[in-house]
């Protein structure tokens, strides 16, 4: 055998094996889910209700998608679900990307905690970003006796095995993990939707934007074996799903560090032809690692949606440099002129900080005009937030409150324009809408999303709901649209 041959056959073995320890240890969490399923129903038959557990999220897409997760082990543990913080398992998936975040956290304990006070039977968990950092921890160990279950984004999966634990024990358990030791992704999982799911590709991130915590919760990036993604989504196919959206901290960057090394763009063309998917979507997009070749998957893709999230972060190049984003705001620039280019029409979305350390008067100006420019659909606008342990947590010249407010304000409102001037272009025609479901607060309205994203309210009926249907824009309000249905030819 050549060393070439040898190699190939290496690679071979030890996916095989990395599948075997994923599906041994999928099995052992189905056994935990079997038996803590078996201490629940004892308990349902004791109180006479079913038990009944609640999942509070907090933060980004991933974390919305670790829920569902995590609500799939629930129910096989055989819980019933609930809105309500009156349950018996409550547990808060946590975001600590800004300090209103933790401090909203701190805000819903409380109540749970009195809650507790009226059922001493019931258990509170706390996983996610926030217990990746061990200042909370402490912090929860001691001022919130009544926690009794702390995990962390790595371990998301042994769900079923810690609450077991905690079952038979009676005592708190806490398990973080310092990095991700597998992927375990042949669990059940609860999804919002039947027709459309969210897919991760990848989890963490490499970048160390100066500001941000990600990195630090999250833990290098890691991408998935394509094989098993692609398996992932035809099976969901197979099961309805018509949209899939990629997650990833970074998706641009997918790929690297893996055995045979993949691109985004690659990924993309192969989930193009899986069958019974209609639409593609993906988030987050780091401009850095936006390709030439990537941007040509766009423009030949029939499925690929007509929206993508770019967080610009700043209009400032000294501010880009301080963030160690590694971009220009001229090339940023020439990325939304070659998207625009190759997808006319296509929605830019952004992120956007207000009150980075040092930002000055001409700085911010400078992210104006990028708004200006770059005529962004919507963008999400935050205020820094000191996150300890980050490179820019030591950085002078934070600007004042009010000055921060002021221009906080401003940017709102050219966010608001360029959005209303881009949302005006699309009445008057029509646009394939897949419909997510009856209009909260018009039973005879639907509403679904165009490609870009964007919510439409439309009348139609219920069953068609999971369905793309083609609706005309007869009525833009800003952030979202009312239209007709036109039927099909
Ligand atoms: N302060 C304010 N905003 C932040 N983000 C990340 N870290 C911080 C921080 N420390 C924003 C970025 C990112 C989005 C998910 O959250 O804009 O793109
Ligand atoms: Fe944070 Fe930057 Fe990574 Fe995004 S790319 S998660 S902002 S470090």
């Amino acid at each position: 055998m050549s060393g070439l041959q040898a190699g190939k056959a290496d690679n071979e073995k030890s996916k095989n094996e990395e599948l075997l320890i994923e599906k041994d240890e999928a099995e052992r969490q189905k056994e935990y889910m079997r038996l803590v399923s078996e201490i629940i129903s004892g308990r349902a038959g004791e109180t006479g209700r079913p038990l009944r557990a609640c999942v509070i999220t907090f933060g980004c897409q991933m974390n919305e998608r670790d829920s569902e997760k995590l609500k799939g082990i629930i129910m096989e543990c055989g819980y019933e679900l609930t809105d309500t913080e009156e349950a018996d398992l409550v547990l808060f998936n946590t975001c600590t990307v800004r300090e209103n975040a933790n401090l909203r956290l701190y805000g819903r304990l409380g109540h749970v905690g009195s809650a507790k006070s009226k059922n001493p039977d019931m258990i509170v968990g706390i996983c996610g970003c926030m217990t990746q950092e061990p200042d909370v921890v402490k912090k929860l160990e001691k001022s919130y006796g009544f926690v009794d279950l702390i995990f962390g984004t790595f371990n998301v999966y042994k769900l079923a095995e810690l609450l077991y634990a905690r079952l038979t024990s009676g005592s708190r358990i806490i398990d973080i993990w310092e990095e991700s030791k597998e992927f375990v992704e042949l669990l059940p999982s609860k999804r919002k939707y039947s027709f459309k799911s969210g897919v991760n590709i990848m989890y963490g991130c490499d970048n160390f934007c100066t500001y941000c915590i990600v990195p630090y919760v999250r833990g290098r990036e890691k991408s998935r074996n394509p094989e098993e993604i692609i398996t992932e989504i035809k099976t969901l196919a197979d099961n309805g799903v018509v949209e899939v959206m990629l997650l990833g901290q970074n998706v641009n960057s997918y790929g690297k560090g893996l055995k045979e090394p993949v691109s985004f763009a690659g990924l993309l063309k192969r989930i193009e032809e899986i069958e019974g998917i209609e639409r593609i979507r993906f988030m987050t997009s780091h401009p850095m690692d936006l390709s030439d070749e990537l941007i040509d998957v766009l423009a030949l893709s029939q499925k690929i949606c007509d929206h993508i999230h770019l967080p610009l972060q700043s209009g400032s190049n000294s501010i880009l440099k301080k963030m160690n984003r590694r971009y220009t705001r001229e090339d940023y620039l020439l990325l939304v002129e070659k998207l625009k280019k190759a997808k006319p029409g296509i929605s830019i979305t952004t992120d956007i900080i207000v009150g980075f350390p040092g930002e000055t008067e001409a700085d911010f100006n400078d992210t104006v005009d990028m708004v200006k420019q770059c005529g962004f659909d919507s963008a999400f606008t935050f205020i820094y937030s000191k996150r300890t342990g980050t490179p820019a947590a030591s950085m002078d010249g934070i600007p004042d409150e009010d000055t921060i407010k002021n221009r906080f304000d401003r940017l709102l409102a050219v966010v608001k324009e360029s959005g209303t001037d881009r949302s005006h272009e699309l009445q008057g025609k029509t646009l394939p809408v897949l419909v997510e479901g009856v209009n909260d607060h018009d039973e005879t309205l639907l509403t679904g999303r165009l490609t870009n994203n964007m919510l439409v309210h439309f009348p139609g009926s219920a069953e068609l709901i999971g369905t793309i249907v083609d609706v005309e824009i007869t009525e833009s309000k800003g952030f979202y649209f009312f239209g007709f249905m036109t039927k099909k030819d």
